[in-house]
């Protein structure tokens, strides 16, 4: 499952292109106002008329008791009615209004309450004689004049979904130096961390706790770096170790364990929903799936700058087609459950189900984001559209995956697996027969 074929994304921009237009298409075609029906001859008189209400009812109307919901503050259901055209084209459901038709208009039947959602939304119905008059102002063709709000420049849908203040969000914020808080007791500081740590402390008027003792400190370092316990011989060549930087040397020689990388890629390897099997009923095997957890460790215990790191597993195939471990680092595409049982039917569902697992990982694991959300609709809390996951996820659309035993030091390998073969061969027999003993006819 390694060395996913990540083929053609930056080779082919032809392609892309195609897809990403392909998306518009209907983005563009939604933006048009529905058609209106032409008025009748005495149009003039009729829009006339129609403005006078406008002015003197429904604008009010619009603006007290919708505009706050629907391209004011908010923008539900993407339904703006602050200008005409917004108006007509209407939201997600289509066309709010076909001007000179009331009872064929959407936004009449929901203030009447004839159909759901009522609107205004959670709010108390409109009066009978507002209803009359927004019915009459639409059979006169809605004419509108000034839009409701005035903006600075307008706003495209996507600056109007991801405003500027969302953008401001502290975690979209590129990382700075700050200065660490002031604090009193100034001979408890080691590190600038510990300020941030006494300031809160402080503030509430308590004291630090007393420093661990070395049998605690011991066991904490090795369990964080390594993941085991120190045997007793590594306890007590610390324990005696009197030297002042002695516990440095400690967490020196622990991050220089091979065991390090072991432990800390644990962690990765849940991010990115690691396994050695497929999932689902058949649960068939993924012979090369540990390459990718090698990488990881190795990763780890390398010190792989972060950049790299990701890269490589984005598409480092691509990057360094020549580089075992950057074909390694793939896997992280490759992981997650595959359904090996998918009718004719299914296929084309199965293949997006798979590109999502893709993107949504990428976005919880390395941007702490849950692209998964805008699949099926704008994000409601990230600014994350639903237009940008298309084309994001457009990206993985060549992406394949495959079995690829990677060449790296093959002979090592073979020679470890014998050796790790022969080692297990005595447990594999044991299970034989309890299997024989206890679960005949299996
Ligand atoms: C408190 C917020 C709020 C207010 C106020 C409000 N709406 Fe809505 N409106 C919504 C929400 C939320 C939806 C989507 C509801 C759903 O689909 O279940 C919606 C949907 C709509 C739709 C359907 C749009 C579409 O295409 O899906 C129309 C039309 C509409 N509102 C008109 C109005 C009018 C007219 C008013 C004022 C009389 C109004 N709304 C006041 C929140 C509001
Ligand atoms: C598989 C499609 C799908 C995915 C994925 C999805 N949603 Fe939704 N979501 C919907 C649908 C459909 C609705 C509208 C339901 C309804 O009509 O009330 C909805 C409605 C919502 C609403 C209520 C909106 C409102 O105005 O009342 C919230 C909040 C929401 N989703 C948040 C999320 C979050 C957060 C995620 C990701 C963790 C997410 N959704 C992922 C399909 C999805």
């Amino acid at each position: 499952m390694t060395a996913t074929h990540w083929r053609k994304l930056i080779v082919q921009p032809l392609c892309f292109l195609l897809v990403f237009l392909l998306m518009w298409v209907p983005a563009v075609a939604q933006t048009k106002a529905a058609p209106e029906k032409p008025l009748d001859k005495d149009h003039a008189a009729k829009m006339t008329k129609g403005l006078d209400i406008f002015k003197k009812h429904v604008k009010p109307m619009l603006t007290q008791k919708c505009l706050r919901c629907h391209g004011g503050k908010e923008v539900e259901a993407e339904f703006d009615l602050s200008d005409r055209a917004e108006l007509l084209r209407g939201g997600n459901k289509g066309p709010a209004i076909v001007a000179g038709k009331a009872k064929e208009s959407l936004l009449y039947k929901l203030i009447r309450h004839d159909s759901k959602p009522f609107m205004p939304h959670k709010g108390a119905k409109l009066p009978d004689e507002t209803i009359a008059q927004v019915a009459e102002w639409i059979d006169l063709g809605a004419p509108y004049d000034e839009p409701l709000v005035t903006r600075k420049k307008s706003l495209s849908w996507t600056e109007r979904i991801v405003r500027d203040d969302a953008r401001l969000f502290w975690s979209f914020q590129p990382l700075k130096r700050v200065e660490p808080p002031a604090v009193k007791n100034t001979n408890w500081i080691k590190t600038p961390i510990d300020r941030f740590i006494l300031a809160k402390l402080e503030g509430a008027q308590f004291e630090p706790n007393p420093p661990a003792d070395k049998r605690q400190l011991l066991r904490r370092a090795y369990f964080d770096l390594i993941g085991l316990p120190p045997s007793p011989e590594e306890s007590a060549a610390f324990l005696s170790d009197q030297a002042p930087d002695a516990y440095e040397k400690l967490l020196d020689r622990l991050l220089a364990s091979p065991h390090h990388g072991e432990r800390w890629a644990r962690h990765w390897l849940d991010l990115a929903r690691f396994a050695e099997s497929h999932g689902f009923e058949h649960d068939y095997d993924r012979p090369s799936a540990y390459h990718y957890r090698d990488f990881l460790i190795k990763a780890f215990n390398d010190d792989l700058p972060y950049n790299t790191f990701v890269k490589w597993q984005l598409a480092g195939d691509e990057y360094e087609p020549n580089n075992p471990l950057a074909q390694m680092a793939t896997g992280f595409l490759a992981a997650g459950v595959h359904s090996t049982q998918i009718t004719k039917n299914e296929v084309e569902k199965h293949r997006y189900d798979e590109m999502d697992d893709k993107l949504a990982t990428i976005g919880t694991a390395m941007l702490g984001l849950t692209f998964g959300c805008a699949r099926c609709h704008d994000h409601k809390y990230d600014p994350i559209l639903q237009r940008d996951y298309y084309r994001m996820l457009a990206t993985f659309t060549t992406t394949v995956r495959t079995e690829v035993q990677v060449g790296f030091d093959s002979e090592k390998y073979d020679q470890a697996k014998k050796t790790f073969e022969k080692a297990h061969a005595p447990y594999l027999a044991a299970l034989a027969k309890f299997e024989a003993d206890v679960l005949p006819g299996r």
